[in-house]
């Protein structure tokens, strides 16, 4: 069992630090911010409403947009170092008032930008030798027609669609199974929101389970990482995580590559990495620069969570590896399934994680709970039987 008081850092801090600051106001934000509160770090969140998740849990909340080139550079002049919950804003701009302002921004925004695209996601994966399926560039109705020949699909196999920008929980990946789905597809091609900005295609992939894991890279280079975990998709969006997967050496070698990957671009901060496990080899689904769903496991399973390991990642203190306080662990996404207001019984061995959304909305991430047990596979049955004391 590792000692949890070898894990505190050694840099001082003071509370009379300029704030760390969080652009947006999400539940991401919202973890971290609570997170920055427990290790004395003050924070200040830009977003756009008072009631967001995390404009609740400072008083250091500034309102306005993110898209606003002012708003940003007083924003980030009030900041000692700013980080993000979303990969998906101006990444050029920011990269000019980074510079204007000398206030870093972590993760850089030249990986915000590489990660904010799939398919310069995917040429980055390739050029650095980390496995992910084969893809084509599709910018138009032609090329779309020509990828699902190349990539098979007239022979019977799947192939799925994902704009190129601004894709999140299964919004923007599209599976066509047949030349009759293609037609439909082909038939909407420019009337799909986002598509001016392109797709990628790839084939379908029958995978035996989907897997994920946080790496990690401070700023004086010094890398790690969480357990590989298994992730379940209902409707392209994360339901479940249970952990920790066995260990194997093709995971130790694909953990490692990934570390090594980090020191290679330079890259600061945590990153959330979503895995196929075919049955026969993995690869990586996609890559995303920040705090990730498939982590918030940790913040009760680990000895040290995803949003501390982000904090000093960004603030450059130290850490020691993140390991498991239990055999088992695993994660329940709380998604609105109406607009009532939610209700619960929490059950004694439920560590619940409320985002304080003022409204519920079918599919919505309103909360998440995390469970322990002596194996992945109790804690993910106890995890099951409890999301019926919740009416979210
Ligand atoms: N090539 C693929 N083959 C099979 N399933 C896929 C493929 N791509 C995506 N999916 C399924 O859709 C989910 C969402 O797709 P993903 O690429 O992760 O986009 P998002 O950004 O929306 O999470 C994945 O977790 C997986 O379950
Ligand atoms: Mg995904």
């Amino acid at each position: 069992m590792p000692n949890r008081s070898k894990v505190q850092s050694t840099t001082h801090l003071s509370p009379k630090m300029k704030p760390l600051g969080i652009l947006g106001g999400g539940q991401l934000a919202r973890m971290l911010a609570l997170k920055a509160h427990e290790l004395g770090i003050p924070v200040s969140v830009l977003s756009e409403h008072a009631d967001d998740p995390a404009a609740q849990v400072t008083s250091l909340w500034i309102r306005g947009r993110l898209d606003d080139a002012e708003t940003l550079r007083t924003f980030l002049s009030g900041c000692s170092v700013v980080t993000f919950e979303s990969e998906f804003l101006d990444a050029n701009l920011l990269s000019k008032l980074e510079a204007a302002t000398r206030t870093s921004i972590a993760p850089r925004p030249a990986d915000m930008a590489a990660l904010q695209d799939r398919l310069s996601q995917k040429r980055l994966l390739t050029q650095h030798r980390l496995p992910t399926s084969e893809y084509f560039a599709v910018a138009t109705a032609e090329e779309a027609g020509q990828a699902f020949e190349s990539l098979g699909g007239s022979v019977g196999g799947a192939v799925v669609f994902k704009k190129r920008r601004f894709g999140y929980d299964g919004y923007g990946t599209f599976v066509v199974r047949t030349r009759k789905d293609l037609k439909a597809f082909l038939a909407n091609f420019d009337e799909i929101p986002g598509s001016e900005h392109g797709f990628i295609a790839e084939r379908f992939i029958p995978f035996r389970r989907e897997l994920a894991l946080m790496v990690a890279r401070s700023k004086s280079g010094q890398t790690t990482r969480m357990p590989f975990v298994e992730t379940f998709q209902k409707d392209s969006r994360c339901l479940w995580v249970k952990g920790p997967i066995k260990k194997s050496p093709a995971l130790e070698r694909l953990g490692r590559s990934l570390e090594k990957f980090l020191g290679n671009v330079g890259y600061v901060g945590v990153m959330g990495v979503e895995l196929f496990d075919t049955g026969n080899g993995l690869l990586i689904n996609e890559l995303a620069p920040r705090v990730h769903n498939s982590g918030h496991y940790s913040m009760d399973a680990l000895s040290e969570d995803q949003f501390a390991l982000h904090l000093k990642c960004i603030l450059d203190l130290p850490f020691e590896k993140p390991e498991p306080l239990s055999k088992g662990f695993a994660m329940m996404n709380l998604l609105g399934s109406s607009d009532r207001a939610p209700k619960w019984r929490l059950p004694a061995d439920c560590k619940l994680h409320w985002y304080g959304k003022s409204l519920n909305r079918p599919g919505r991430k309103m909360g998440h709970y995390n469970v322990l047990a002596a194996s992945p596979a109790k804690a993910l049955a106890l995890a099951l039987k409890h999301r019926n004391a919740f009416k979210v």
